[in-house]
This record gives C-alpha cells, structure tokens and sequence, in this order.
C-alpha cells in the first residue's frame, strides 16, 4: 500500500477536489466564451512575429524586465482603459496577474486578515466569495437594484458598522457589467459610492473583468479614474472574457505603495511570458474589433436565453435582462430552493450556478440561480433551458415547463 500522505497534511485545508468530469449537454456553468470567436488565427500571426522578433527575450526570467510584467502589455492595457473607459494610468501602476483571480489573491493577501469586515455586492463573483470565506473574514452583502449598489442603502450600512466600532476593510464592486446580475452602475452612483468610501475610509477593490463586454460598447468612467490621486480605489481587470480565459492573463491597477506590496506577495517569478508577448502583439491592431465582433455574438446568445427563459418558466422566473457579458441572474418564488434542484438537473445532464453561492447571504439567494451563456450555442440555450424548466416543473411543483 501507498504511503498515506494525508495524515501529514497542514490543519485547515479546503475540501479536496473531485476529479474533472467533461461538462455534461447542458453547461450553463462558467465564464467559458463562445468557442468560434477565440481569435485563434490572429493569436499565432502575432506568436510568429513577436517570436521572431523578441523570442530570445524569453531566456530570462520577467524577459529581462521588471516583475510587473511585459512593457508593451502594460503600456496596451494603459492605452485600452484611457481610450474605453476614460481611466488614465501609466504602466508603473499595472502588474499583470495570472488572471485577475491572481489579483483577487493579491489584493486579499494584502488588506485581509480574519476577524476583518468586508462588504461585497448582494449577488457577487462566486470565486470572491469561497476566498473571503477561507480567510474568515465577516462578509457583509450591500443591497443592490438594476443600478447596482444602492447607494442610500450602504450609507446607513456603514454608519450601523460604524457605530458598532467596525470598519469594512473594502467595498469589493464589479460596477460595468455585475456578476451575476448583468447590471451597470450609472456614474451619479459611482460617485457617490466614492463619497462614501472617502467617508469611512474604506477601500474600493473595483473589479472590472466584464467591461469590455457591454452591449452599448459605451463604458461609463471607471471609478478608480473619479477618484484622480484620490488612492481610494484598486482596480483589477482581465482578458479572460474579451479574449479567452485559458490565457490567464488579467491585471491590477493601483498606486505604488499597494503594487509595491502586492509584488512582495506574488512568488511566481513573474506571470506567464509568452501569453503576455502574443496578447500585446495581437491587440495593439485588434482588440477593439474583436470585442466589437464578439459582443454582437453573445448579444444573440443573451437574446436567446432571455426568451427561452421567458418561454420556458413564463412568470415563474424573473430577471433584469443583462447590459452586456455572458450570464443571465434568475429570481424564483420565495420557498423554491435551486441548489436542491441542482442535483436533479445533473441528473439529466444541466449544469448552473444555484444562488446561494453567488450569494452574501446564502438565504437570500436560495431562490436565485445564475445560467451562463458564453459557451452554449444559441439552440442549446433553448433545448437546455426548456429542460430545465421541466426539472423545476417536475421537482419544485412550479406552474412551468413545456
Ligand atoms: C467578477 C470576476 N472577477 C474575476 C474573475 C476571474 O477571472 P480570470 O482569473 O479568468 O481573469 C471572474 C471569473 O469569472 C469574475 O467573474
């Protein structure tokens, strides 16, 4: 018999992982994209030029560079958020990540500690959620409507924490494009979820991986670029979702005395290289078209799950139809429990997201459930959809289905 590893396992582990299974018919899981608009054919013009030109670069660790990853990846991201999302920077405020999970890590690995207070969006990124869970910090939900966090509502929230003698380490917003919810915060908002923060001396961590991926193409300020000096906010960002997110390529946007802590943390010798090379070649003359084209694709994609939802569950289920990115956030009558339907469902090969884990407090979002549409095409939308609802037909005695 082997060696049996486990009893030296460290204290405080988190739960083992189930082998990977290939995702059944009906995936409507994951921040996967649409597989035919990965620009797999620009990508390798740019791998053989920027090889050919730089490839050597390569015997070196950070390519002979900085740890803060690739210039000219750095100076494209600069570039791309002054140009779409009125933001200013220079490259000394930008570290690329292994994806902007790396930069939830970072940025968690240097504010957080347990017993720390943060407050996340009502529905927010699952993946934020179990991490600030692992930390054992208190996590504290900020009421949100289809303009995001209500402002009015997280005023009197601080004051309460206030006066109870906490302090919310941060205000954690994905504002452009909310996951799940699909909703975009109006400037007005933006501004005065700054004021508040300003107030009580709370951060802003503004994550903005979906906001390439709105349908209007017009994205608001970002509000770490309302903030001026101001070093209220830390913005992170990715390409996973404009791009693919098996690159890992994300980033982080901060004042250097935070980069400067951050680097401390990140021990990886650098982020992948080559990823970094081929992505900056291929978007200094490509990414604003590619986004453009890829937003109309799940555009179509988004309209088909509206309606199938809207046909499928009729009033059963309700949303605020989603501004841009690839998931569509569902709303059931009080009492419906979607994460004792998730295994049901599996058994008929459909996957979602059931709430409470997208969710600050799981009871509130029991009732809710996250479907992703950036990998289906749009007929499975609509045949996996229609069999969902027979599931929540058959199992919860909803008035739905076919
Ligand atoms: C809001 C949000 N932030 C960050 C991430 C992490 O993405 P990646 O590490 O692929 O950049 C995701 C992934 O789905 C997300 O939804």
């Amino acid at each position: 018999m082997s060696f049996d590893t486990s009893s030296l396992f460290r204290s405080g582990l988190p739960p083992a992982e189930q082998p990977w299974a290939p995702a059944p018919r009906f995936s409507f899981v994951g921040g996967n994209n649409d597989a035919d608009n990965v620009p797999f054919g620009g990508l390798a013009e740019a791998a053989v030029s920027v090889l050919r030109r730089e490839g050597t670069s390569l015997a070196t660790y950070n390519l002979g560079g900085g740890p803060q990853g690739y210039d000219p990846l750095r100076e494209f991201i600069c570039h791309k958020l002054g140009a779409r999302a009125h933001m200013a920077c220079d490259p000394g405020q930008v570290l690329v990540t292994s994806g902007s999970l790396q930069a939830l890590d970072l940025v968690n690995g240097v504010f957080l500690e347990p017993g720390d207070t943060v407050i996340v969006e009502q529905a927010t990124y699952g993946g934020m959620l179990s991490r600030l869970a692992r930390l054992g910090v208190e996590v504290l939900g900020a009421e949100l409507d289809e303009h995001g966090i209500r402002t009015d509502a997280l005023a009197e929230q601080l004051t309460a924490l206030a006066a109870a003698g906490k302090r919310p380490k941060y205000i954690y917003t994905i504002p452009t494009v909310q996951n799940p919810t699909g909703t975009v915060m109006p400037l007005e908002r933006r501004r005065e979820l700054l004021e508040l923060a300003r107030a009580h001396k709370a951060l802003i961590f503004e994550d903005d991986c979906y906001a390439d991926l709105l349908w209007s193409g017009e994205r608001p300020p970002t509000i770490r670029s309302l903030d001026g000096d101001g070093g209220h906010v830390v913005y992170c960002g990715s390409f996973s979702k404009s791009i693919a997110p098996a690159l890992r390529v994300g980033y982080i946007v901060a004042d250097w005395p935070v980069l400067a802590r951050m680097l401390a943390l990140k021990t990886d010798a650098g982020s992948g290289a080559l990823e970094q090379m081929v992505l900056a070649e291929y978007a200094a003359s490509h990414f604003d078209s590619h986004v453009d084209q890829l937003r109309t694709v799940l555009r179509a994609k988004c309209d088909a799950m509206t309606a199938a939802v809207t046909d499928s569950f009729g009033n059963a289920a309700t949303f605020v139809a989603p501004q841009g990115g690839i998931f569509l956030w569902l709303a059931f009558p009080d009492g419906v429990d979607t994460g004792a339907l998730a295994g049901p469902a599996a058994a008929e090969g459909i996957e979602f997201n059931p709430g409470a884990g997208w969710s600050a407090d799981p009871a509130w979002g029991r009732n809710r459930l996250r479907l992703c549409f950036g990998a289906p095409s749009p007929d499975t939308i609509r045949e996996g959809v229609a069999a969902l609802a027979g599931v929540f037909a058959r199992e919860a005695g909803l008035g739905v289905g076919r």
